[in-house]
Order: structure tokens, then C-alpha cells, then sequence
């Protein structure tokens, strides 16, 4: 596995793995990596012969008041989860790597980036499409490879990859979840024994709306109601939102129509951190 710190080097190697005809995986990621990212890291080694992983928490997705300089790392642990899992090439660039020059240029992705994580982070998506398209640049044309634990960010880069035409095919893979239902996330690791029990009530709520949909709900607002009476048995945990979308456009729904796809999209603060979970369900017949 090579490990590169400069965009030069490893974009020249990637280059010359598809001028031989191999195919390429990518995978960006913030570190602190756990066996959700490992999961798409193994996808990719599944589907292509070269797996190129970035690790850089990036400055531009966070506000002033977010958890940038105490987000978690440890690059060490990154780098063996990247080789076990199938890795052959890993971008770690400095800051400075990235971003050389005051960044004048800035990609936004209009309305899907606006409701849910838009509103509560409104510069958040600027800064996730932005990293986005300048990996996608570095890294050239592939496979790139997203949880859906973060269904905004993958509609977000979805819809800028079909845009701007960027020759990238962007692959969502199902969250992975650890044993009792909490979805992984690099922010678990910020809450105490507590926090934990208290996270689990957000694959509660998504676990009822979505029996509630299956059981024949007429209308998004009904299911809307029975998220929230599950988050009112964990008053401590800080609802930002808990939605029923049109799982492709993102559009918030009121009659849930027989045969759409949607999605049932949760946000919370447990404690320190924010924590985002979702699930999918198409509405049955009646
Ligand atoms: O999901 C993440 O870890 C980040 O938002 C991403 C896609 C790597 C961009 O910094």
C-alpha cells in the first residue's frame, strides 16, 4: 500500500494503475476510521483493482463553533484498517497540501443541500461538495464509494457529480451498524456510558416510523408523530429534525403515495455530538 502525503505523487500513481487498464475505487474519509469505513474500503477492493482512500478532516465543513480542532485521529490505526481491508493507495495531505491559496472557488449544490443538515449546518455542504470535487479532481476518473449513515452528503455529491458531468460513478453501500442498532460513527467515540444507551433511541424512532409506514400510514405526518413520541421517552436527547423525504430528491412528503421510495431521515445531539441516522422503506400497496 502506498501511502502519499503529496497530490502529485499519488495522482501520478493512480494515473499510471488505469493507463494499464485497472479500474479505480476511492474512498474519502475525515479518519479515525471504523468498520463502517472499512466496509466500503472492502466494496472497493471487491469492485476495483486499484482502492484509493483519503484521510483529511477538512476545515471547510466545519463552522467556528464546531469540533474541528478536537475532531478524533489517529493515523496509525487509519493506515492498518486501509491495509487490511484492501487499500493501494492512501492521500494524506496537509492543509496546506489542500489548500495552498485562500479557497476562491467553492462548489454549492442548491436545494437538496438546504432542509435537515443544511439548515441546522448552513455552510456544512459548501464545504463537503467542495473537498468532494477536488478529491474527485485529484483522483480521477473511478468509482467512489459513500456510507449512506450520511444520506444528505451522498444525495449532495450525487447530484454535483451529475452536474458537472465529473467521471465519477458515486456508489451509496448500506450504513453498518454495531450490534445493539447504533449506526458507526467516528463521533460515538465522544459519548460516555450514558450517552451511548441514550443514542440508541434514534434507530428506535427510524425502527417505528418504519413500521408505521409498512403498517399502512396514510400521510408523512402521522409517521413524523410516531418518531417523535419514541425521541419523547429520551427527553436528553436534542431532536434537530426527524423527516420523511422522497428518498431521490430529498423533497420533504406529506401523503406517502403506494410505490415511492422513501426515506426516514433523524438528526440529534446526544450529549456532545450530533448524531445522524436514516432508513428506507417503500410505501406499500393499499
Ligand atoms: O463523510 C465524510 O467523512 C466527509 O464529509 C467527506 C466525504 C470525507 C468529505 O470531507
Amino acid at each position: 500500500m502506498e501511502v502519499h502525503q503529496r497530490i502529485d505523487g499519488f495522482r501520478a500513481s493512480l494515473d499510471e494503475r488505469r493507463a494499464a487498464g485497472v479500474a479505480v475505487g476511492f474512498v474519502p474519509t475525515m479518519g479515525y476510521l471504523h468498520d463502517g469505513h472499512g466496509s466500503l474500503i472492502g466494496r472497493a477492493a471487491a469492485d476495483c483493482g486499484a482502492v484509493a482512500v483519503s484521510i483529511f478532516v477538512n476545515p471547510l465543513q466545519f463552522a467556528a463553533n464546531e469540533d474541528l480542532a478536537s475532531y478524533p485521529r489517529d493515523l496509525e490505526s487509519d493506515l492498518a484498517l486501509c491495509e487490511r481491508m484492501g487499500a493501494t493507495h492512501v492521500l494524506v495531505p496537509s492543509v496546506d497540501e489542500m489548500y495552498p491559496q485562500p479557497v476562491l472557488t467553492t462548489v454549492s449544490v442548491a436545494e437538496v443541500s438546504m432542509r435537515m443538515e443544511g439548515a441546522v449546518r448552513p455552510t456544512h455542504f459548501a464545504g463537503v461538495a467542495t473537498v468532494v470535487a477536488k478529491l474527485f479532481s485529484i483522483v480521477g476518473p473511478c468509482r467512489a464509494f459513500f456510507g449512506e449513515k450520511d444520506f444528505q452528503q451522498l444525495a449532495v455529491v450525487r447530484r454535483m457529480a451529475s452536474d458537472l458531468s465529473m467521471p465519477v460513478e458515486v456508489v451509496g453501500c448500506a450504513t453498518v451498524r454495531e450490534p445493539d442498532g447504533l449506526a458507526m460513527s467516528s463521533r460515538n467515540v465522544y459519548l460516555d456510558a450514558t450517552e451511548r444507551q441514550v443514542a440508541l433511541v434514534l434507530h428506535r424512532a427510524l425502527d417505528a416510523g418504519v413500521a408505521a409506514v409498512v403498517a399502512g400510514a396514510a400521510d408523512a405526518g402521522s409517521v413524523r408523530a410516531v418518531m417523535d413520541e419514541v425521541f419523547a421517552t429520551e427527553p436528553s436527547a436534542m431532536v434537530d429534525y426527524a423527516e420523511v423525504v422522497d428518498a431521490a430528491t430529498l423533497a420533504p412528503l406529506e401523503a406517502l403515495i403506494p410505490g415511492t421510495e422513501i426515506r426516514l431521515i433523524v438528526a440529534a445531539k446526544v450529549g456532545a455530538p450530533r448524531l445522524l441516522d436514516n432508513a428506507g422503506v417503500v410505501v406499500p400497496a393499499r
